[in-house]
């Protein structure tokens, strides 16, 4: 077990580089099955899910080198093999084995996605889109197997814009006969990355990034090129912690279009920030004024920032109210934020944080990955020590962490632990 130690309340200042985006390279990676030509990854971040999936690619006969921030991928030896529970239950986006290798080689034994238990987190538009497609599901108790003779293009409208979804049937319809729609599909930016993946290998996605993708369906793939997004959820947590503890801290390697509802809703704060290039140049405010956040689908505010940034409204001024309206079971961190003198009452998905209140360190727990953020930035303003257990969760989706905090200022390590909370 692993837990992170923070002497907290330390001003922050230097240079943060951005890595790239873990939903990104999550299926890029399982996507790559599709061709048996050899694919360069760069801009890939070295976090736990990665070495996790390329440990699964390797069980089934890819060769791969991680070197420099660049994976390079030969799929030439790949075979079909079972992914067991020992793999596929270490993280959610196992589920995207499923489109690459039934677009690859029409039949997938997977057992059950893994991932954060922040909700229900069904699969079943992924489920009921590949059988539009033909595919045939044998949903047993702990697994997926899945088959097709012949894999067809179909027109979808999704209930929900999912993520995950919207990607494996891209991943999913690349070497399907004839066309695909999605309508209604998810515009996350990391969609529009795996597409450009996808189309770098000689697929015919059109639209990813929208709500309307169109996909051909072609008989062959090859060589694929792709460089990773910038993370936008990283890129959000460091701009929390630069609007309370900056001084004059610059996060490098950001696309500011992908995270322009957080940035208005700083601003709504009162926070300043200078942008240059690729990079923002961010200030610690005084007084943040109230403000309230609903998290919704991109480009609405990512539920993925929503737990680090309820963490911030402790800090404003007054009363804010935090919903939360994607998973039903993503304020299990809010305890944990009171323990350590924060005044937020819970109703339902919605938060009312009354502010400001001063932190206190404490030993608390990372629920989930995300929560594990919001621990972090708590840890970081609290007066005195702060020890977060769990602190794995949090290792999965943040690259280097403490040593890109320990670079800007802040009294932090990562330390093994037997004792849990
Ligand atoms: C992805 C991200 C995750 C982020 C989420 C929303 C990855 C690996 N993870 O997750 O970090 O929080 O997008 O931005 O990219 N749903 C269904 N049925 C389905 C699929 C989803 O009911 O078949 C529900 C989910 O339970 C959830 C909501 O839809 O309540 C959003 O899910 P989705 O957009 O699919 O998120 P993920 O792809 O799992």
């Amino acid at each position: 077990m692993k837990k992170i130690i923070i002497d907290g309340g330390q001003e922050i200042s230097g240079t943060i580089k951005i890595s790239g985006a873990k939903n990104s390279i999550v299926a890029l990676i399982p996507a790559s099955i599709l061709t048996s030509g050899k694919c360069v990854i760069k801009n890939v971040p070295d976090i736990s899910d990665v070495r996790i999936l390329l440990e699964i690619m390797r069980e089934l006969g890819s060769e791969i080198t991680f070197e420099n921030e660049t994976i390079i991928i030969d799929n030439g030896n790949v075979k079909n093999k079972e992914i067991t529970e020992e793999f596929a239950s270490k993280l959610r986006a196992s589920y995207y084995f499923m489109g690459s290798l039934i677009g690859k080689f029409h039949k997938v034994d997977i057992a059950c996605p893994g991932g954060c238990v922040i909700g229900s987190r069904p699969i079943d538009i992924h489920l009921d889109s590949f059988k539009k497609m033909g595919i045939e599901i044998d949903e047993q108790q702990s697994k997926f197997v899945m088959t097709v003779d012949e894999l067809k293009g179909n027109h979808f409208y999704l209930n929900f814009p999912s993520v995950g979804a919207t990607i494996n049937i891209m991943i999913a319809s690349t070497l399907a006969k004839g066309q695909t729609i999605i309508e209604n599909a998810a515009k996350e930016p990391e969609i529009a990355n795996v597409a450009s993946f996808l189309n770098s290998m000689g697929a015919k996605i059109f639209g990813a990034g929208t709500s309307k993708i169109i996909i051909d369906g072609v008989d062959e793939l090859y060589d694929g090129f792709v460089e990773v997004i910038p993370d936008r959820i990283e890129a959000g947590t460091y701009l929390i912690i630069g609007s309370l503890l900056g001084n004059n801290l610059t996060i490098e390697n950001i696309i500011e279009s992908h995270i322009e509802s957080m940035l208005y809703k700083l601003k709504e704060a009162g926070i300043k920030y200078e942008s240059k290039g690729n990079s923002i140049t961010i200030t610690a405010a005084k007084n943040l004024k109230p403000i309230n956040i609903k998290t919704t689908v991109y480009p609405g505010f990512p539920t993925d920032l929503g737990q680090p940034m309820s963490t911030l409204l402790t800090q404003c001024e007054g009363e804010c109210l935090f919903e939360e309206t994607i998973y039903e079971n993503r304020l299990r961190h809010i305890p944990h934020l009171n323990s350590m003198g924060a005044n937020i009452k819970v109703f339902d998905n919605q938060a009312l944080i009354l502010g400001k209140t001063p932190l206190h360190g404490k030993k608390v727990k990372a629920t989930d990955l995300r929560a594990g953020a919001s621990m972090l930035v708590a840890g970081l303003i609290a007066d005195g020590r702060t020890e977060i257990y769990n602190i794995e969760h949090l290792l999965r989706g943040y690259e280097r962490i403490v040593d890109k905090l320990s670079q800007v200022g802040v009294q932090i390590k990562l330390v093994e632990d037997e004792e849990n909370i």
